[in-house]
């Protein structure tokens, strides 16, 4: 097998399709970094660190929010742009229909299945919440799409070990995510029948009723961190990035990444105040370190 740096054919360097993908890779790396230093320094208005701040705007449903910002760019633009931008530059092989569906896949979860199902103790967010979703993932999505659209991989590249390696990071981190969201929601049972496991740790911070109090986590990840879904769902970037071995798939990774490590440090802190007896030595995103 011979092996290619870059193991697929692109837009041609100097064409406008060219300066177009790569121009909004530039700017997704500066979104990245300001995300990373704006969530640093104060998290977004939602879920634990909901806040009156009428910076945010006026709220709107929180389930709409979510199908609005994740959705509408995550299958309903990312597909047309897969299927209907610059199709003529390349003819698509299986590949990229493989990983039009991998990604379909997380977004049809994250932007439907997860707020149509999701426990929220808030019933309303900001609409600068659905803004601050919607418009990164337009550019980040376009770009992946854009990418997976064209790129026209080698023949040999399914034996690739980045193509390998990467499809399975991939898999385990979204069943981790999968795995800590549905643990998360199942510690909110239904009123009147509250599962006391051994994972519920009774209701604090946050003042719910039971059913959409706050809890502390236990099995599994969340025996190590605070926050398993943002580890798995990082994971899961690292091995799409790995996969596509594309330079979209980089500054996705980045953005996510400034997220989930700017909220889990705030969320490991708020978890800390509100609960006397949280186990010390749980760190907030990677086992261990972080
Ligand atoms: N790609 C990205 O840039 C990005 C950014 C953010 C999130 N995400 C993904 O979106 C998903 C949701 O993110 P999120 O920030 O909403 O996660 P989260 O803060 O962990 O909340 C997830 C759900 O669990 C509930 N919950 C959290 N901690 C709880 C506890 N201790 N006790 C009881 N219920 C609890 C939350 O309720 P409340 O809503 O009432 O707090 C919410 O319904 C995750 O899979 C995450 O990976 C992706």
């Amino acid at each position: 097998m011979t092996f290619h740096v870059i193991p697929y054919s692109f837009y041609e360097s100097g064409t406008t399709y060219f300066w177009v993908h790569f121009g909004l890779v530039i700017l997704g790396f500066v979104v990245a970094l300001a995300t990373c230093i704006g969530q640093w320094v104060k998290p977004a208005p939602y879920g634990k660190h909901e806040r009156e701040d009428p910076n945010w705007g006026p709220k709107i449903p929180q389930r709409l929010s979510h199908i609005i910002s994740d959705a509408l760019t995550g299958i309903i633009m990312f597909s047309l742009v897969f299927f209907l931008y610059s199709r003529e530059v390349a003819d698509k092989g299986v590949l990229n229909y493989v990983f039009y569906g991998l990604f379909l896949i997380h977004t049809l979860h994250r932007g439907l299945l997860h707020p149509l199902t999701m426990r929220y103790r808030s019933a309303t967010v900001p609409i600068g919440i659905t803004i601050g979703g919607l418009l990164p993932n337009v550019l980040y999505q376009w770009l992946i799409a854009n990418h997976i659209g064209v790129a026209g991989y080698d023949s040999s590249y399914p034996y690739d070990p980045r193509f390998l390696l990467g499809i399975l990071l991939y898999v385990i981190g979204f069943v981790i995510n999968r795995w800590a969201d549905w643990k998360l929601r199942s510690l909110r049972e239904i009123k009147g029948q509250e599962n006391h496991s051994s994972m519920i740790d009774g209701g604090g911070g946050g003042g719910g009723d039971g059913c959409n109090g706050y809890y502390i986590p236990y099995g599994g990840l969340f025996d190590l961190i605070a926050c398993p879904n943002y580890f798995g769902e990082l994971v899961q970037w690292i091995g799409w990035t790995l996969a596509t071995w594309s330079l979209s798939g980089v500054v996705w990774t980045l953005f996510c990444a400034a997220t989930f490590f700017a909220r889990s440090r705030h969320n490991l802190q708020w978890y800390r105040d509100q609960f006397q007896h949280y186990p010390p030595n749980r760190k907030a995103l990677i086992p261990f370190i972080f």
